[in-house]
């Protein structure tokens, strides 16, 4: 799998999820198996590049190439910019944004609303490829299948996106009217894919390794990316990509590696955060990983009256300990993603909106 020059370990795919997938995320997924990991977007907005908040995102310290950072904005100058301030802090890949249903920003659409803006959409896809082709830096776009059921405008736009000089797209099985409700089709992927020379990547709904390989299948796509299912359980990766090689499936993780794993990911959350946000931030994280476990959602409730780093790691290493008294592996994985709830809609709209 190559995105333009590029290759790729594999080709599952952790998708960008503002909030959820900053640098210690993305390093745990893959080390865990996911061949490729996008940062969370970053505004073309200017006068925001020197926020924390922008920063960390851009922070990109020891994590294994290729840098992919995704962008997001409504003007063309101002994302062909964003790409070239990108680049120049070594990003290898540029992702345009036309995927978050997200709010309006200083009011213009951005994210999937673009794709209502067929022209639009296209003077930013030139306009960045313009900006990054000098510098051999491929670009991507990710978007939806449409605006809305009637207006199902992926494959015209996947063609136009193509001639542009955009070299992978993926594609959300779902309408930007939709937000994350209604199932994931992946009847427009299989045409978006029928319609372009370029890889295509599809996502969606992928909770299981074999939704996974049903989805490959459905759809020819090149390689499929995984939001929601990868959070709390990183291991997802490896256990489809063991499944897509063997037909088999792998055992889930020992409670031991599971504690290991949330308490080196909780370090490295608070090497980044620092103590306040860190902890605070590191919540809804802790909260993923136990919400199928025994006594999980009683944690997750007493882990918010817990304020400084130390404690956190005591709390969350004392109840792995005790979980691993009872059970030598955490039990199969249900395969039952939530559906993105209003927690998480509206992290990504005030991700979008705080930028
Ligand atoms: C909390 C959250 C934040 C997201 N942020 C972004 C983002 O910054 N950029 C983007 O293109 N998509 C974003 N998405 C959409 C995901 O990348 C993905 O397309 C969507 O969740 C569907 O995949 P899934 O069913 O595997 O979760 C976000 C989704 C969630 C749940």
């Amino acid at each position: 799998m190559q995105i333009g020059p590029i290759a790729l370990e594999n080709r599952l795919f952790v998708a960008p999820m503002a909030g959820v997938t900053d640098r210690p995320f993305r390093m745990l997924c893959r080390s865990l198996g996911a061949g490729y990991a996008v940062s969370e977007m970053v505004t073309s907005r200017k006068e925001l590049w020197n926020t924390l908040k922008t920063s960390r995102r851009a922070d990109h310290a020891g994590e294994p190439g290729p840098i992919a950072v995704q962008i997001a904005g409504t003007d063309a100058a101002m994302m062909a910019e964003a790409a070239q301030y990108n680049i120049d802090r070594g990003a290898q890949i540029i992702d345009i944004n036309m995927g978050c249903p997200a709010k309006k920003v200083c009011n213009k659409w951005a994210g999937s609303a673009l794709m209502r803006d067929e022209p639009l959409a296209l003077e930013i896809a030139r306009a960045v490829v313009d900006a990054a082709a000098p510098h051999g830096v491929p670009v991507t776009l990710k978007m939806r299948t449409g605006w809305s059921a009637d207006h199902r405008n992926a494959v015209k736009l996947a063609r136009d996106f193509e001639s542009a000089g955009v070299q992978m797209l993926t594609v959300h099985g779902r309408t930007r009217e939709q937000g994350y409700k209604g199932s994931a089709e992946y009847d427009t992927i299989a045409a978006v894919k029928a319609a372009v020379r370029v890889p295509v990547v599809a996502n969606g709904d992928v909770t299981s390794p074999e939704k996974a390989r049903e989805v490959l299948a459905a759809t020819g796509a090149d390689a499929v990316m995984i939001g929601r299912a990868a959070q709390g359980r990183p291991w997802i990766f490896r256990e489809i990509a063991h499944f897509l090689a063997t037909g088999t499936h792998l055992a889930p993780p020992l409670v031991a590696e599971v504690r290991r794993l949330l308490l080196d990911h909780l370090q490295e959350h608070y090497g980044l955060y620092g103590e306040y946000s860190g902890v605070r931030t590191a919540r809804k994280h802790i909260g993923w990983y136990v919400r199928a476990l025994p006594g999980g959602e009683a944690f997750r409730g007493r882990m918010n009256g817990i304020e400084d780093c130390a404690q956190q790691l005591r709390a969350v290493s004392d109840y792995f300990e005790q979980l691993a008294q009872g059970m030598e592996r955490i039990p199969v994985h249900r395969d039952a993603v939530e559906a993105e709830d209003e927690e998480g809609a509206q992290d990504e709209g005030a991700a979008t909106a705080a930028h």
